[in-house]
């Protein structure tokens, strides 16, 4: 079977408006074939979503076996492939203390459940003046109302304001420009204190959450907090009695080379949202994790969160299920963390390059900041369109890299490959990285060779 282009662009609600569709026949481990043979490699997992590979037949066996057997059943029932995802999650996943695991059908989804969820738990305690889920400048959760609004990334955000709840917002940690003037010696990640005085300002009793992604992921590049940012993080939140939602649909899953990104820094959210990795790809599945503390006053009154019509379907169960056995049985989080320090040494020579603010990033999930002068951190003018200049010259060298940034930091590429990519697939990655960026800057920087 061939993909006709054509046809691809009318999936477009705005024929014509999207960047050139790109069409993709087949994949199989990190490369994606194109209907006329080329072969891509898949250097962003799609969306940061593939780490076990592509095309792996035991997941299609047992896909097919899981539809054969419990096409659909109402979330509220227990299918096995449910109990069996949800035994695996709890005993060897998540991070100690999170003991209750539900599911929906992606990030965005997960995301809406989780401030549902903070929010039935304080009105269940008594507490319903607290309604306020602070989140933060740079950041995203989502493209549902509730996500967009709580999330900080203002190109997605654009036109829908009036749809969305004024949710406040606290300045993110940002090293590159350190806001505070701190410097790696003298970081105590104090950037966390702006919290605290966003709780005071709107006063505690109305605030029933705060909301992160633990390393931050298309809104700034796989932007890696300062050690002690969370741990202050986390004593804040409990001082104020606000819970802690950590996002971890991109950083979850083995993507920073642990199991969960919290883990690096010994961190237990009341809740915990995942999507993209759970899965690798294989199905459209995301989770809400929490602790009893979280459950017990809903559980009290006998409440329940409403489920989408498609929660815990069987065979995304069985799927997620399968593809976490892969990696338990192919090591691959460890993999995810070898492979992601030897993408960093790759990495390594494009701190030199005059059009590079920062390399950064954990594991597999790292970026690549795009400016036009490195000294003065000036940044490219938006209609320059550095980031998709760079992303289109890497396709043409057959290298798919991901586009990220919004705000200030607009120019950045995001490297998720799947967790299985090579030695030699990461030295194709990274020449192939590099001459992109410099046909990208060459027409608008003198600093960059012309090619
Ligand atoms: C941190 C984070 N949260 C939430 C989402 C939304 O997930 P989805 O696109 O599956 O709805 C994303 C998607 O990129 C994400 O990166």
């Amino acid at each position: 079977m061939t993909v006709d282009t054509d046809l691809s662009r009318r999936t477009s609600f705005v024929p014509g408006s999207a960047a050139a569709p790109f069409a993709v026949e087949r994949a199989e481990g990190a490369y994606l074939i194109t209907p006329d043979g080329r072969r891509i490699l898949d250097a962003a997992g799609g969306a940061i979503v593939v780490n076990i590979g592509h095309g792996r037949r035991e997941v299609g066996e047992v896909a097919a076996r899981a539809l054969e057997r419990l096409t659909y059943v109402v979330p509220t029932f227990v299918s096995e492939a449910k109990a069996r995802l949800v035994e695996r999650l709890t005993e060897r996943w998540l991070p100690e203390g999170l003991t209750r695991a539900s599911f929906t059908s992606g990030g965005s989804e997960s995301v809406e459940a989780a401030l549902r969820l903070a929010r039935l738990h304080h009105v269940c305690a008594g507490r319903s003046e607290r309604w306020k889920v602070i989140g933060r400048e740079s950041s995203y959760h989502g493209v549902t109302l509730a996500a967009l609004a709580v999330g900080g990334h203002t190109p997605r955000r654009k036109g829908y304001e009036p749809l969305l709840l004024d949710f406040p917002k606290v300045r993110s940690h940002y090293c590159l420009e350190c806001s505070l003037g701190r410097t790696s010696e003298d970081c105590r990640g104090e950037a966390a204190d702006a919290l605290e005085e966003v709780i005071l300002c709107e006063g505690p009793d109305t605030v029933a959450a705060f909301i992160a992604e633990p390393v931050v992921g298309g809104a700034a590049g796989a932007v890696v907090p300062p050690p002690g940012y969370w741990p202050r993080v986390v004593d804040i939140c409990r001082k104020y009695g606000v819970l802690l939602i950590a996002d971890e649909v991109m950083c979850g899953f083995g993507r920073t080379g642990a199991k969960f990104a919290v883990n690096h820094w010994g961190v237990t959210p009341d809740i915990m949202v995942g999507g993209k990795g759970l899965a690798g790809g294989y199905a459209p599945i995301g989770g809400v994790y929490a602790t009893d503390e979280v459950m017990a006053p809903i559980a009290e009154r006998g409440e329940d969160l409403m489920f989408y019509t498609f929660s815990a379907h069987p065979a995304s169960c069985a799927v997620a299920d399968k593809v976490l056995e892969i990696m338990e049985r192919e090591d691959l989080v460890a993999r995810a963390k070898s492979m992601g320090e030897l993408l960093s040494k790759g990495l390594a020579r494009l701190r030199q390059h005059p059009n590079v603010a920062e390399v950064r990033g954990l594991g597999l999930m790292q970026a690549v900041e795009i400016v036009r002068d490195r000294d003065t951190l000036e940044r490219f003018p938006a209609d320059a369109h550095i980031t998709r200049r760079v992303v289109a010259a890497g396709l043409s060298k057959g290298v798919f890299l991901y586009p990220a940034g919004s705000g200030v930091a607009q120019d950045i590429i995001m490297l998720g490959p799947p967790f299985i990519i090579t030695e030699d697939d990461i030295d194709l990655l990274v020449s192939v990285l590099e001459e992109s960026i410099d046909a990208a800057v060459s027409r608008f920087s003198s600093s960059a060779p012309d090619k």
